[in-house]
This record gives structure tokens, sequence and C-alpha cells, in this order.
């Protein structure tokens, strides 16, 4: 059996009580890199895999193809997990290990355990309330926008002003030591964990 597990956003005290008793009941725990590995390390040990993030389509295939047979194997007896950071079924290397053992090893009973997202937890961390329509609708008009992946802030920012957006809140790497949130003066360009949240002034 193979268990996706989410370890939140980036804390090891945010990972929740069912991610923690099954990563110490899993026979084997993989990660994804060095990040995961440290939010596991608290709770048990794990072995890092290699998802380097390139755009060459039939190497990540292939890396992907690698990866999954190596967990595919060890996963025809016994519980074991792959845990990366938030939730395993949102923009999630998860989904590719799923794709590719779904189709080497369909025997394989597949789960997983929600984690703490990004795009929930930045919120507690701007107090901020999101209680109008983003994407996931109330049928209220959508007045909130989540960005992830934002790597040059300025420009996307100048962009959403023009649907209307007003109000800009940027996180990078949440709940790390090295958490910083911008309200204004944006930095020009930031790493990979970084997350913006725009939202539209109020109706008039
Ligand atoms: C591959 S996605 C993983 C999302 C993850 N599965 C989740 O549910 O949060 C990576 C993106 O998530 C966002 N992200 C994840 N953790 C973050 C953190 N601690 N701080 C800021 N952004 C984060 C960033 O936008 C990053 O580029």
């Amino acid at each position: 059996m193979l268990v996706g597990v989410g370890l939140g956003p980036g804390s090891p005290d945010l990972l929740t009580l069912r991610a923690v008793e099954v990563l110490k009941e899993s026979k084997r725990v993989y990660v994804p890199g060095k990040l995961a590995y440290e939010l596991v390390k608290p709770y048990r040990d794990a072995i890092i895999l290699d998802f380097p993030m390139i755009h060459n389509k039939c190497e990540l295939e292939r890396i992907w193809e690698k990866n999954a047979r190596i967990i595919g194997e060890d996963a025809r007896d016994g519980i074991v997990s792959f845990a990366l950071i938030g939730d395993p079924n949102f923009f999630s290397t998860f989904t590719h290990l799923k794709r590719k053992i779904v189709e080497l090893y369909p025997g394989i009973v597949i789960d997983t355990v929600p984690g703490v997202s990004s795009i929930t937890a930045f919120a507690s961390r701007a107090g901020v309330e999101v209680d109008s329509s983003f994407e996931v609708s109330d049928g209220s008009d959508a007045r909130s926008k989540i960005v992830m992946k934002v790597r040059k802030p300025r420009e996307v920012v100048e962009s959403l002003k023009k649907d209307g957006y007003t109000e800009f809140v940027l996180f990078k790497n949440l709940f790390m030591r090295d958490e910083a949130i911008y309200r204004s003066d944006l930095p020009d360009r930031v790493g990979y964990l970084s997350i913006l949240y725009a939202k539209k002034g109020d109706k008039p």
C-alpha cells in the first residue's frame, strides 16, 4: 500500500496527528527533497528521492518512472509513505508518482492523508479572511486570488491590478525560520516557496 502524506506548509508542528501516525506505521518513508525530509525527521527516518525541477518532458518521465519503480516494488507489501509539503493532492509531485504507480503496479492500493496546504496556510500568517469565492465558489463574486509559484511578484501584481485587484500580500517560506511577509515594497524576484494573496477593493 502507498500513502501520500501531507506534511503541512513548513513547520514540523503543523503535521496532523494522522500524518504522524501513518509515518510511524510505515515500513519506509520516501520524500522528494530536503525540506520534506526535515519535516519528517522529528518523527522518523526518511529516504530522499531526487525529483529535479526540469522542463524536459522525456527526462521527467524517465525520473518519475525510476522513482515509481523504487517505491512500487517496496509498496507491494506493507505500508510505504511518500511524504511531501502541503497537501498531497494539490499541485504535488504525488500526482505524477501516483499516475506512474497505477500504470506500473495496478494492484497497489493508494491512499492520501491531507495536509495543511499553503493555499490556506498563508491566511493565518496574513491575518486575512477569505469569505468570497476564489476558484472554490459559493456562488458569490470572486474577489480573492491566490497565486502559487510566483517568481516575479511585481510583474504579477501589475497584471492583477488591471483586473481590479488592489491589496496584495506576498509570503516567502511560510512557517519556516526564514519566513518573510511583504505587504508593500515587494521584491522583484522570489524563490520557489512563495505565494501571493490578492484581493479586490470593497465594492462601491
Ligand atoms: C509544487 S507546489 C506544492 C504545493 C503543496 N502541495 C501545498 O499544498 O501547499 C509548490 C508551491 O507551493 C507554494 N508553497 C508551498 N509551501 C509554501 C510555503 N511554506 N511558503 C510559501 N509558499 C509555499 C509555493 O507557491 C510553491 O511554488
